[in-house]
């Protein structure tokens, strides 16, 4: 009898004791989605639908606001932390922009639309801080890091990252000072024209290491003055030859009408 009542007791008492934070846990992420649809009616809703489902145009391929039924957390994060998101005006590409909401609302709006239906989620710190790193690891994840860029990002972003021209009036922006966070989730929702790199194409580890590179270009010096946006050395090499041969050519033409016999030829005319 005691030991029956004991052991009704104990599973009472375990149950009390897990249950209700696991219930207000999903509670809690409940009312910040609904607080992120409120929000979402309000600000975004005009383009992407009372429901995420995404407006079109009657215009053909116009879309007013794409679907965001799966774009994740990841994505609002990204797009509405960066200032991309909401749009003020249809453009080739939608510009960074001063932020409009606070952390909270962006919290909010990215559980709403991650409670469509599921997509990436807002990575954590962990997986992209190199902090945990010894400076022999840091380095091997920086040299890592690199051949990543390479193979992957160099054809848009260019070789440091600064950035290049996109076909149709598009850019890709330079990844400089960029915050780990938001490269992190720009691999993972790919933003307009860039690919998506999920993380069965590159692990969360290989995406640590191309922001451990990328960071490292932000610390390094630009040795040799004025980089050109280190287009590389065609462009440098004819701004040199321009700047350099003009400038020495320019300096004969003064010399040769300021010689003894130029201004002897003048006194006799
Ligand atoms: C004026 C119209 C407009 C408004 C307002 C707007 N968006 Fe968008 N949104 C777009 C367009 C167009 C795109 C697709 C092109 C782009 O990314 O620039 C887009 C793309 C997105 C994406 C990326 C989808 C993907 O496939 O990765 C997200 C996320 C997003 N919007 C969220 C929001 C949120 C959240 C708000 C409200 C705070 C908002 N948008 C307000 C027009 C709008
Ligand atoms: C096909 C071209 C292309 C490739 C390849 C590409 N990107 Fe991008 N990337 C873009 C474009 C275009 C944008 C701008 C999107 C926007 O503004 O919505 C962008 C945006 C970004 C941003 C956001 C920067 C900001 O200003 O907020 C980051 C970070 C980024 N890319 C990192 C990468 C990394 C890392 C790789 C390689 C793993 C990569 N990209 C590969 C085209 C590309």
């Amino acid at each position: 009898m005691v030991l029956l009542l004991l052991g009704l007791l104990l599973t009472g008492g375990l149950y009390t004791a897990f249950s209700p934070a696991q219930a207000q846990e999903q509670e809690s992420e409940a009312e910040l989605a609904a607080q992120g649809r409120e929000l979402f009616l309000v600000g975004c809703s005009f383009c992407h639908g009372q429901n995420g489902e995404g407006i079109s145009d009657a215009r053909e391929g116009y879309q007013v606001g794409p679907s965001l039924v799966g774009v994740g957390a990841a994505a609002v994060d990204f797009q509405v932390g960066t200032g991309r998101m909401p749009l003020a005006q249809p453009a080739a590409q939608a510009p960074k922009k001063k932020v409009v909401y606070n952390e909270e609302e962006i919290a909010a709006l990215a559980a709403y639309v991650a409670s469509l239906a599921p997509g990436p989620a807002i990575p954590d710190a962990e997986d992209y801080s190199i902090e945990g790193l010894s400076a022999g690891e840091r380095e091997e994840a920086i040299v890592r890091g690199g051949q990543i860029f390479l193979t992957n990002c160099t054809a848009c972003h260019n070789f440091n990252g600064s950035g290049g021209a996109m076909p149709r009036g598009g850019y890709a922006p330079t990844l400089r000072d960029v915050p780990p966070r938001y490269i992190f989730e720009a691999m993972l929702t790919g933003p307009q024209n860039m690919p998506n790199f999920s993380n069965g194409n590159l692990s969360p580890e290989e995406k640590r290491d191309v922001i451990a590179y990328l960071g490292s270009l932000n610390e390094t010096p630009e040795y040799g003055g004025f980089g050109l946006g280190g287009l590389g050395p065609v462009s440098e090499g004819l701004a040199g030859w321009i700047v350099g041969i003009g400038g020495l050519v320019g300096f004969a033409v003064w010399i040769a009408a300021h010689t003894t016999r130029s201004t002897k030829e003048k006194a006799e005319a």
